[in-house]
């Protein structure tokens, strides 16, 4: 198949410095042929090494004058009871029951989801596994997998079937809440709402989330959260969506004698915090429907963490807070949260009214310590040892830079990592994370404290329909529509939020310079002029309007910024699809690290490939479909050899970092028992449950079995 692309890359050196990829494909020019200019160099390779980089800075939580969290090590202790204690979900679920394996989720029974974002499929809400299988409580088997079969994998031939199945996970039964019942925490009173999917017969079965579950592993690193980025950048205290949520408030006291009074927050770099307060209150993952984070204070304040599940004796952050019995932790919630947060978020005199029932100030703000203790835990999840990073450091001590590769990598890692760069991985999977979705702060911090932005991109290729047109179109940058399915089965990054603003940063840019001109609903800066496809070359100068530099936060460039004028933009956009102003944000998905991803399968935001050998069949035969702007992906045949695959899967097997195979600190954890599946057995209109025990293990980790690849649990 011939290459229809013209691609420069050259602006993007400068702003990413370290990126240096410059190639041009021409019309009819085949993968084999491509010529490159291409990214191995010493300095880009020394980068790649994870323990050179700070987790991005998020300015008032932990510095200035009145820092929102006193005590880090009790916050980080709080977070890590909060995410692993079973009490926390209506049903037996805590955050770690779908994130407990390499920070994913490697259970095989009753993890379908029938394709529920399936946009316009009225049969959407059915299984359809490969011979009539599936359905609920099913037991994945490896021949499922992928979910996209050809009769030739490593070219896009025959389909000989396709599913819009998910493997998510499964969280709790589709209930109603009534009310907390403090002699048996796991379990909330609530009724059943007879979901018309998840049940057999009459009982209902547990639910299963609609996107496959991403590791918590490195995602502080992530600017923004979730395969559509919908967990803000900033968080509001209270929800998912930061500035968009404009009722958000958390409630401060000026000193411990005075009243709380509401605030708005707007804090930085705090997506882990967005996203945390989202499961509890979800009526898939964690609770039955209704139950507010103000009944989960109250379920929760007086408790003991981890009440009933053991705690190992040499728990890397819990060790010194255990109870001499085994099981949870000597303090309560209450305590923790008093001990690790500055008094005006707790201190204040008087019920705080909301929603016309009175709360005490420590219950009101409950999302917010919740929100901010889970991202103090989930922040010192960072993998930055794995052979790779141990490589580059033996490297750049032997300060040589004839050195491409790192010595003591194979010369099957080594061609595997060449191939990684060859066949533009590292375009998407960049920088020392792995993935472009990374916060710019880590690139080069000081640009990106400054300029502020680059989470919006304009880039170009010639449509396969013309070798001369260049079709340019606006990204997000670090999210790709990759064709691992078709846009309808889930529009991803294309969605929009409660109150209909887009999730996406460039569709607010288009509505904000022409279709509905008002301010962007997120705090970002586009810099036009840094664009690799500039307005300039699509647009006559008559339909451009010049902006001043700095407003465009084009700091670094002398010239004003061109972008086109408003009237121009109505006109020709009919949709967010077509003609000039143009964004690839349907179908696109945050570009998932490829950290320690030998243990986080199955792979992809819909769970449809087991191992990496079926990734890289996809990325070998050019995406399983060709979604619209497919050639902008640079996800095109690779006509690699079984070599060249086996040395590409050897070469994402060194991203693994050994603590985390044998769950060594900081990966270490309490026990918890996760449902696993249904016995064939009913009680008050719910299946009972399957269990897999996940013992607690100390800070020297695992001693007889690590951690395995998601391949390996499956029949
Ligand atoms: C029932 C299973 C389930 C539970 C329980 C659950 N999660 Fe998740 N988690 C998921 C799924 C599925 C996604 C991806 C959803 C999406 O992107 O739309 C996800 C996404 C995430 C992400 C985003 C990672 C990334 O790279 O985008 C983080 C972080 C995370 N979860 C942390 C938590 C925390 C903290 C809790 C508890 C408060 C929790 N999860 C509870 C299933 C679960
Ligand atoms: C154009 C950007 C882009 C390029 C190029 C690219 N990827 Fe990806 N990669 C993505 C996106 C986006 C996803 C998630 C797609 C989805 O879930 O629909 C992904 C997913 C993956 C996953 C699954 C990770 C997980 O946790 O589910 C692996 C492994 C992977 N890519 C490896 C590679 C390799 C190897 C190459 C080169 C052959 C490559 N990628 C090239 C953007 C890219």
């Amino acid at each position: 198949m011939g290459i229809e692309l013209f691609y420069f890359n050259i602006k993007l050196v400068s702003f990413m410095s370290l990126r240096f990829c410059v190639f041009i494909l021409l019309s009819g020019w085949s993968a084999s042929e491509l010529v490159l200019a291409h990214a191995l160099s010493y300095q880009s390779m020394l980068d790649k090494n994870l323990k050179k980089y700070n987790i991005p800075t998020t300015p008032g939580l932990l510095d200035g004058k009145s820092p929102i969290i006193v005590d880090k090590t009790t916050a980080i202790q709080l977070g890590k009871a909060l995410f692993w204690d079973s009490n926390v979900g209506s049903n037996g679920v805590a955050c770690a029951s779908c994130h407990f394996h390499a920070g994913a989720d490697s259970r095989t029974t009753n993890q379908l989801n029938p394709g529920t974002l399936h946009l316009g499929d009225t049969s959407s809400k059915t299984f359809n596994l490969l011979g009539n299988k599936g359905g609920v409580n099913y037991e994945l088997k490896a021949t499922d997998f992928p979910f996209f079969k050809f009769d030739d994998p490593d070219y896009r031939s025959t389909l000989s079937f396709m599913t819009d199945d998910v493997v998510g996970s499964a969280g709790v039964y589709q209930q109603i809440f009534t009310a907390i019942d403090v002699n048996r925490l796991e379990e909330d009173v609530c009724s059943p709402l007879n979901d018309p999917i998840h049940h057999i017969g009459n009982a209902e079965t547990r639910q299963t989330t609609t996107r496959n579950t991403p590791t918590v592993i490195n995602a502080i690193f992530n600017h923004r959260n979730f395969w559509d980025g919908r967990a803000n950048n900033e968080f509001n205290g209270v929800s998912h969506f930061g500035p968009r949520d404009v009722a958000a408030k958390i409630w401060v006291a000026k000193n411990q004698n005075s009243k709380p009074v509401s605030q708005k927050l707007n804090l930085v770099n705090a997506s882990l915090a967005s996203q945390a307060v989202g499961p509890p209150t979800d009526m898939i993952e964690m609770s039955c429907g209704g139950r507010t984070f103000k009944d989960i204070a109250k379920k929760l304040l007086a408790q003991k963490p981890l009440a009933s599940q053991e705690v190992h004796p040499t728990d890397s952050v819990l060790a010194t807070l255990r109870d001499s019995s085994g099981l949870g932790l000597t303090s309560t919630y209450e305590a923790l949260i008093k001990k690790a947060f500055n008094p005006i978020y707790w201190s204040g005199k008087g019920a705080v009214q909301d929603s016309g029932k009175n709360y005490a100030q420590i219950e009101a703000n409950f999302s917010f310590f919740f929100g901010l203790a889970i991202q103090m835990y989930e922040s010192t999840l960072v993998s930055n040892q794995s052979k790779l990073d141990l490589a580059l450091a033996e490297m750049e001590a032997a300060d040589n830079d004839t050195m491409i590769f790192p010595p003591s990598f194979t010369p099957q890692e080594q061609k595997g990592l060449e191939n990684f760069s060859n066949a533009h991985c590292d375009f998407c999977h960049d920088s020392a994370t792995f993935t472009a979705a990374s916060n710019r702060e880590i690139y080069t911090p000081n640009v990106y404290k400054k300029v502020g932005s680059a989470y919006v991109d304009r880039i170009g290729f010639v449509p396969s329909n013309s070798n001369t047109e260049v079709d340019a179109t606006l990204i997000d940058n670090g999210f790709f529509n990759t064709s691992v399915t078709p846009d309808e089965f889930d529009i991803g990054l294309g969605g929009t939020d409660p109150w209909g603003n887009p999730l996406s940063y460039s569709m607010q840019y288009v509505n904000s310079i022409g279709l509905n001109p008002k301010k962007f609903v997120d705090r970002f800066m586009v810099s036009p002029c840094a664009f690799v496809q500039p307005f300039t070359l699509d647009y006559k100068k008559s339909e451009l309007k010049t902006i001043p530099a700095t407003s465009a936060g084009c700091a670094t460039s002398k010239s004003d910024a061109f972008v086109p004028k408003a009237q121009i933009v109505k006109q020709e956009s009919s949709g967010w699809d077509e003609g000039r102003m143009s964004t690839l944000t349907v179908g696109a998905f945050k570009i998932p690290t490829l950290r320690n991803v030998e243990l986080t399968g199955p792979y992809m935001h819909n769970g449809s490939m087991k191992s990496l050998e079926e990734v890289v069949d996809f990325y070998n035969r050019g995406g399983n479909v060709q979604n619209r702007r497919h050639a902008a992906t640079l996800v095109f045949e690779l006509n690699f050899t079984q070599e060249d695959k086996d040395a590409l899967v050897a070469f994402l097997k060194t991203l693994t970092d050994e603590r985390v195979r044998w769950e060594k600190a900081p990966f270490d954890h309490p026990a918890l028992k996760v449902p696993n599946g249904h016995t064939q057995s009913s009680s008050g209109g719910l299946m009972e449950d399957n269990y897999l025990f996940i013992p607690a293990v100390g800070k020297e980790g695992l001693t007889s079995e690590p951690l395995k690849p998601f391949q390996n649990y499956l029949k």
